[in-house]
């Protein structure tokens, strides 16, 4: 496993990192659970990504690895969580500084630790909410020291202009070889101000495995774009996913890539990329290419 350095946190984080949403899944029986999580570790991954919003996700990763708390590093996500009314579950977005503060602490008791290594904002604070107290809530968790780093997790021109606003340390957002936007858009503001980057559907999904059109636009936005990418041609002899996530590791301003996945076997196969061989240039600059082309940009 290659190491980064997360920006200015100085954390060194796994190039390829996990990101805990689908283990946050109800349905998802304990014990396979508590075998992807040490399988991650196992595999040399110390980057774990979760959300107040994931379900059980932050409950389960204090329950089966917090006593390995020393091998990895968690960024959470405040701002929306999951609220339960007489047993139906529903998603509830609060960015009110009492709504902020009170979901990084529970964050604290579900993940079982005093110090959380990242909280990010869950996309940016809705219009009803004044930013300022939002933000203001977030770094001051900070300084609490509830947490000993804070961003946003959120794409395009606002996040950009929200991280040279506002005195963050990372930004989690979308890189993929379908979705090369946030390289114009976000990627150079980020490193003006020296932040960390943690990308997220870094393997988009792996939407091309999927013969017919998922429902809905999460999963169905990027199969109909990789229906215009050539990625078979592209990716030549080598097997699409490892060819797509190698294109998301060849950006030099990515620190770590957060696949998501419920399967240990999945795990390690995304860790064995991570083996110091980068993409040749003309390969990248090929797949920018195929981007530009059907995307513009
Ligand atoms: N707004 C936000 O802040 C936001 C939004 C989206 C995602 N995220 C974070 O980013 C993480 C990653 O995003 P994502 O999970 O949507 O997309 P992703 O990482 O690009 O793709 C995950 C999918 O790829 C499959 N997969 C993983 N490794 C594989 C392999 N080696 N072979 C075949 N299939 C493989 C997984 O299935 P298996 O379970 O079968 O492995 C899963 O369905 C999330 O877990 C979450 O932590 C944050």
């Amino acid at each position: 496993m290659e190491y980064r350095t997360l920006g200015k946190t100085g954390l060194r984080v796994s190039e390829v990192g996990y990101g805990a949403a689908q283990i946050g899944n109800i349905n998802m029986p304990e014990d396979r659970v508590e075998e992807v999580l040490n399988a991650v570790l196992d595999a040399g991954i110390n980057f774990i990504d979760t959300a107040a919003m994931y379900g059980q996700s932050e409950a389960r990763i204090g329950k089966y690895i917090s006593r390995r708390r020393d091998e990895f590093i968690v960024a959470t996500k405040c701002g929306d969580y999951v609220g339960e009314t007489d047993g139906q579950y529903h998603i509830v977005r609060d960015y009110s500084l009492e709504g902020i503060l009170r979901t990084i602490d529970q964050s604290r008791k579900k993940l079982d630790m005093d110090v959380i290594d990242i909280v990010q904002f869950h996309g940016l604070p809705d219009p009803e909410y004044d930013d300022e107290v939002a933000f203001e809530a977030l770094l001051d968790a900070r300084e609490r020291g509830w947490t000993r780093f804070v961003g946003v997790s959120a794409d395009g021109p606002a996040a950009a202009a929200a991280a040279l606003r506002w005195p963050l340390d990372t930004q989690e957002f979308t890189y993929n070889i379908l979705y090369q936007e946030s390289a114009d858009d976000l990627m150079p503001a980020l490193k003006s101000q020296g932040m960390g980057t943690i990308i997220k559907r870094p393997i988009s999904n792996a939407v091309w495995q999927q013969k017919e059109r998922p429902e809905g636009d999460y999963m169905g936005g990027p199969w109909d774009r990789a229906q215009s990418i050539p990625l078979a041609d592209l990716a030549g002899e080598m097997p699409i996913l490892e060819f797509v996530l190698r294109f998301t590791l060849s950006h030099p301003d990515v620190c770590t890539a957060i696949i998501g996945s419920t399967n240990p076997e999945h795990v390690r196969a995304n860790v064995g990329v991570s083996d110091g061989q980068s993409l040749p240039d003309d390969v990248v600059q090929g797949a920018k290419a195929a981007f530009r082309e059907q995307f513009g940009g």
